[in-house]
């Protein structure tokens, strides 16, 4: 019997091969921790729409769309134009130009808490920005986040490993940044509450959909109750919506649960497939950064904003059209329809199979838990048990068996066991997904993988 992985290398000689020249110069041969893959990643040539083609001239269904960035797929053509247009003008003007302006404003009438707006260049910025401006609005250090949640890889969210308190994710941390984070499970309010009420807590930050993107879920409630327990203790919360904002809905999680915070970071869809992201929030927090006619100010409590690519010309033009067309609501459609057939698809190959494991989601993402008893969702695509326990998780033996046979059938997950779905998607998409699935999980039945 042939094994997923030697199809898998049998399939990829020229990915192989520029894998063993980048090892020379990266280390491990890769440029970011999610494009490690065991025995070498995918080297791609060229994309467009929803799918890929690799350097050995498979064609690809793509569910990674840009680390979740592509919400249009790849090459979109107005975003394309807009981008031709826009580097023929200038890609750095080094100084304040309308398109940032028209950005801006977007962001403004898009996301519910956004009374001010700055920009950065990537989530990891924007964490890093609106955590600086929540420590100096309180005058305080602490920062609670939760178990599993990821907001860049800053020192000050670097945290502990989820189950594992006494070990940081990351070493390379100072002692003092550390211990100045805490972290607890997510949907546990009773310890927030209690942690809060010492009075030296300054900022609560969440993924506001669940930890990786809502592949754990906050069970029912837990935002409320999270926006009320921060108001009372006078804490900055912080929603990191650097995945789910403009995906969930054109307002991201908050607009979709109706809970403002006082800050949200965003990046990804923010900037429309091109290096991004921003702070939005209440006008007094963001108000820290403003210049003012008191040199005291100025040099002492103002909070610095700087950044070379801050709302580049080049950002701004991918990210206007990408919050224009987003606005409406109308893409979304499309892809949340999608995602539906492919969840549903998904568990029933399980059923029918009669595989241990579930695939939910949300909107236009969903995630695969395998191998283990997990209940099915039933009406909508959400995982059902909305009280706050968690999926299991798939063995990582079989995720990176299901990565590598969705390759080798034409299809990349987010990670080993995600997806982030287009407006671009088709059902042709569909159809070769669910077909790419129910081989895969014949293939891990026959090697014993699940
Ligand atoms: C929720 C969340 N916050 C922050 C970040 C960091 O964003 P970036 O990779 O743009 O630095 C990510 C990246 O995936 C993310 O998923």
């Amino acid at each position: 019997m042939t094994t997923i992985q030697e199809v898998y290398r049998r399939l990829h000689p020229r990915s192989a091969k520029l894998h063993q020249e980048a090892v020379k110069t990266f280390p491990s041969g890769v440029t970011h921790d999610i494009r490690h893959l065991t025995p070498f990643p995918l080297y791609v040539d060229h994309a467009l729409g929803s799918r890929k083609w690799d350097v050995d001239g498979n064609e690809i269904v793509d569910y990674v769309m840009g680390h979740g960035a592509l919400f249009l797929g790849h090459a979109y053509p107005d975003i394309t134009r807009a981008v031709q247009e826009q580097a023929a003008k200038g890609t750095h003007y080094g100084a304040s130009h309308e398109l940032e302006l028209e950005w801006g404003g977007l962001v403004k009438k898009l996301i519910p808490s956004a009374e001010a707006v700055l920009f950065t260049s990537s989530g990891t910025e924007a964490t890093l920005m609106a955590i600086r401006l929540a420590r100096s609005y309180t005058g305080r250090d602490k920062l609670l986040k939760f178990d599993d949640h990821f907001h860049g890889w800053h020192d000050s969210v670097v945290g502990t490993r989820y189950g594992e308190p006494e070990t940081p994710q990351s070493p390379g941390v100072p002692e003092a940044t550390l211990s100045n984070t805490i972290s607890v499970p997510q949907n546990d309010i009773a310890q927030v509450e209690s942690r809060l009420a010492e009075g030296d807590v300054a900022v609560v930050i969440l993924e506001p959909t669940g930890a990786h993107f809502g592949g754990l879920p906050l069970r029912d409630g837990f935002l409320t109750e999270l926006r009320d327990v921060t108001a009372r203790h006078n804490t900055v919360l912080i929603f990191d919506e650097v995945v789910t904002g403009f995906r969930v809905a054109p307002g991201g999680a908050q607009a979709r649960y109706g809970v403002t915070p006082d800050l949200t970071t965003m990046a990804k869809i923010l900037a429309g497939g091109l290096p991004g992201g921003a702070v939005a929030g209440k006008t007094d927090v963001m108000s820290l950064i403003e210049f003012r006619d008191d040199a005291d100010w100025n040099r002492r409590k103002r909070v610095l904003h700087p950044g070379t690519f801050n709302a580049n010309p080049l950002s701004a033009a991918a990210g206007v059209t990408m919050l224009s067309l987003v606005a409406t609501g109308e893409f979304h459609t499309r892809a949340e329809a999608v995602t539906k057939q492919l969840v549903s698809g998904m568990n029933q190959a399980l059923t029918s199979r009669d595989v241990e494991g579930c695939v939910y989601g949300l909107a236009s993402y969903f995630h695969v838990s395998l191998g283990k008893e997990c209940p099915r969702p039933q009406e909508s695509i959400e995982w059902p048990a909305r009280n706050g326990k968690a999926p299991p998780r798939t063995f990582p033996k079989a995720a990176l068996a299901l990565k590598q046979g969705m390759l080798n059938h034409g299809v990349d997950l987010m990670g080993y066991t995600a997806g982030l779905v287009s407006s671009v998607h088709t059902d042709e998409d569909v159809d070769r997904t669910l077909k790419a699935f129910e081989a895969t999980l014949d293939e891990m039945l026959a090697e014993d993988l699940l």
